[in-house]
């Protein structure tokens, strides 16, 4: 290149071995980037003392309104509910936005997560339950994560799983219940619904009573839950009170007791968490702990529309409520 001409945002590809466009993701941290593909771009600008177009670097900053959502279920009551009030509230501020369902498969996550970085999204919205996923780490993107602990950098919204715990426990207890179990995901998921199994932890301690948790595989097909369940009542026939983590597996936990002799709520008081319209429908009988799914969605879309706007944000925890039915 002529040593007087203006290096050019080409001159940098050529010299990089990479394209332009790399070139330009590198320049505004946008898409999935390796360190080594950055190391070459950065050694080629300063080489050549390149320094970007202003302009066009204003237009490609341009926003696309476009969210991404990653959410490990479509087909879950609570997650349907939350992804649909997410869109509304996106919709209502002029958002689109992108759905990927992981499905806890962190490969297809990953590879998610890569394709919206590159779609060029304004910001993320993540309730999957994959742990340390490279693409999370990005520094310049706005995230906003429902459940889940990312790194600090991330706020998080969830319903106050603590207080939630200690409803469910302190109901069982009142009911009558002595012999409690607890069902919930596996123990090294770093999230706020661990919180759940805590607070149960501590309710029965401070009643000398023992406590013990069934846990789950995040990944758990409906056969390996009902595996799992059987056994929990293959091995504690004495069990009368039980505090699931979410709605499906109490929903579950009602079907499966009858083949053990146990009539709910006569034999066994079973109360779970989550409260989506659709289990109220099909379950109306099932006493749970309520989370407010509304505001959950609302107070997510407010985080990250401030992260866009580059205003800090805190994490966020909501009041949960006791949904009265039959079941404890
Ligand atoms: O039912 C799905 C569960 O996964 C909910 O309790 C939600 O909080 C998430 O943890």
């Amino acid at each position: 290149m002529n040593n007087h001409r203006v290096p050019k945002l080409e001159d940098v590809a050529k010299l990089a071995g990479v394209s332009k466009a790399t070139v330009s993701h590198v320049l505004n941290r946008r898409g999935y980037l390796s360190q080594k593909t950055i190391t070459k771009v950065e050694n080629a600008v300063r080489q050549l003392n390149y320094h970007p177009n202003t302009v066009a670097r204003q237009l490609y900053k341009q926003k696309t309104n476009i969210i991404g959502m990653i959410f490990p279920s479509v087909d879950n009551p609570f997650f349907c509910q939350l992804e649909a009030e997410i869109e509304h509230y996106l919709d209502k501020e002029g958002y689109r936005v992108l759905m990927c369902n992981s499905k806890n498969d962190p490969e297809k996550e990953e590879r998610y997560l890569k394709n919206l970085l590159t779609h060029q999204i304004d910001g993320l919205i993540i309730g999957s339950h994959n742990q340390h996923l490279q693409g999370y780490q990005h520094r310049e993107l706005p995230i906003v994560a429902i459940d889940k602990n990312i790194n600090e950098n991330v706020p998080v919204v969830s319903s106050d799983n603590y207080q939630g715990g200690v409803l469910a426990t302190h109901r069982l207890i009142a009911d009558g219940c002595r012999h409690i179990f607890h069902t919930n995901g596996p123990l090294d998921f770093d999230s706020p619904t661990q919180e759940r199994r805590r607070a149960f932890e501590q309710v029965m301690a401070e009643n000398n009573l023992p406590a013990i948790t069934y846990h789950l595989s995040l990944t758990a097909t409906f056969e390996d839950k009902v595996s799992v369940f059987n056994q929990l009542f293959i091995e504690h026939p004495e069990v009368d009170g039980i505090f699931a983590a979410n709605d499906m597996d109490a929903s579950l936990l009602i079907s499966l007791a009858k083949k053990f002799g146990k009539q709910v709520p006569e034999d066994l008081k079973i109360i779970g968490y989550d409260g989506a319209n659709t289990t109220r429908f099909l379950r109306p009988e099932l006493t749970t702990i309520k989370q407010p799914i509304d505001q959950i969605a609302k107070v997510a879309v407010q985080l990250l529309l401030a992260r866009i706007d580059h205003c800090p944000v805190q994490s966020v925890v909501l009041p949960v409520s006791i949904v009265n039915g039959t079941t404890a």
